[in-house]
C-alpha cells in the first residue's frame, strides 16, 4: 500500500540552516543532530554508520559547518574515532571568509580524565580542543591545539558557560552520544534537536537508545520547526521546549 500524502509534505529540497541562532542564559546556543532507528537505538552494531543515508551525513557536515564549536562525548570520540572537524578545504575557506575559524573547536567533559587519545582528532595541529576533565590527562605525542580546564566535578553547564565567557563561542553543535544527550536534556541545556528516523528496526537487547537518561527530570515537550523526507529516512527537527 503506498500513500503518497507524506511524500507530498514532505521535501528534502533544502537542508536546514542555523542562521543566526544567539546565546542564552550565558551559554552558547546547544543543538543536538542524533540519528535513531525506527525502534529508537542509537547504533547498529557498535557504531551509528549504519543509521545514516547520504542526505543525513549532508546534514551531518552542514551543520558542522555553521557553528562555533561541536560537543561530543569520549564513548562516541572512541567509537566512532573521530577525526578533524571540518575536512573540507572549500568549507574551511569559506567560514575564515564569514569571519570564523577554519573549523569549529571541539569541546569534551570527561569526569574520569579517560579520553580517547589516540583517534585521529588528536593526532590534527589545526584542530582545537578544549576539554574539561575531573582528572589529569597526559597529552604527550598529541598534535592538535588542547585547551586543558581541570575542575573537581566537571559538567555541561559550566562547561558552555566557559566556552562563551573565555572563548566567545556562540553556537555549539552537539552530536552525542546518548549518555551525554541524557545529560544535557537534565540540565536543562538543550535548545534545539535534529532528530533523523532511518528505516530500521535494529532491536537487540542491551543496544543503546538515542537518549540513555537515567536522572532525566521527565517529559521535556518538543515543538516541531520542520520534517522532511529522503530515501524512507524521516529527519525532524524541533525546538526544545513549548511554541512561543
Ligand atoms: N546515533 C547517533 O546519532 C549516535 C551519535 C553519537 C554516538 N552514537 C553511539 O553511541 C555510543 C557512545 O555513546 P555513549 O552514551 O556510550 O557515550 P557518550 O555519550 O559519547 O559519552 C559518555 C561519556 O561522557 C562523559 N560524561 C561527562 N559528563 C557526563 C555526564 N554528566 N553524564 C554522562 N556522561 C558524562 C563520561 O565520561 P567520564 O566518565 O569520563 O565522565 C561518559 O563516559 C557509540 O556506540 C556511538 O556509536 C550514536
Amino acid at each position: 500500500v503506498t500513500d503518497p500524502e507524506p511524500r507530498r509534505l514532505l521535501a528534502a529540497d533544502r537542508l536546514p540552516s542555523l542562521g543566526d541562532r544567539q546565546p542564552r542564559h550565558g551559554r552558547p546556543w546547544v543543538a543536538v543532530n542524533m540519528a535513531c532507528s525506527a525502534d529508537g537505538r542509537a547504533t547498529v552494531g557498535d557504531t551509528s554508520g549504519g543509521l545514516g543515508n547520504a542526505t543525513d551525513r549532508r546534514l551531518f557536515a552542514e551543520l558542522r559547518a555553521q557553528v562555533d564549536c561541536v560537543l561530543v562525548g569520549t564513548g562516541t570520540l572512541a567509537t566512532e574515532r573521530y577525526g578533524s572537524i571540518v575536512r573540507d578545504p572549500a568549507v574551511r575557506e569559506e567560514r575564515e571568509r564569514a569571519g570564523r575559524s577554519p573549523q569549529p573547536m571541539c569541546c569534551v567533559v570527561t569526569r574520569t580524565g579517560r579520553v580517547p587519545l589516540d583517534i585521529p582528532l588528536f593526532g590534527d595541529p589545526e584542530q582545537e580542543i578544549e576539554l574539561f576533565s575531573g582528572a589529569a590527562v597526559p597529552l604527550h605525542g598529541v598534535r592538535a591545539r588542547v585547551d586543558i580546564t581541570r575542575a573537581e566535578q566537571p559538567g555541561f553547564g559550566a562547561a558552555l558557560r566557559d566556552l562563551h565567557t573565555r572563548r566567545g563561542v556562540r553556537t555549539v553543535l552537539c552530536e552525542g552520544g546518548p549518555r551525554v544527550l541524557g545529560a544535557l536534556v537534565a540540565d536543562g541545556l538543550l535548545d534545539e534537536l535534529f532528530l533523523t528516523f532511518s528505516p530500521l528496526l535494529v532491536g537487540a537487547e542491551g543496544m543503546k537508545n538515542v537518549i540513555e537518561a537515567p536522572g532525566a527530570r521527565g517529559p521535556v515537550p518538543l515543538s516541531l520547526l520542520r520534517v522532511f523526507e529522503s530515501d524512507g529516512a524521516v529527519f525532524l527537527r524541533y525546538a526544545v521546549g513549548d511554541a512561543g
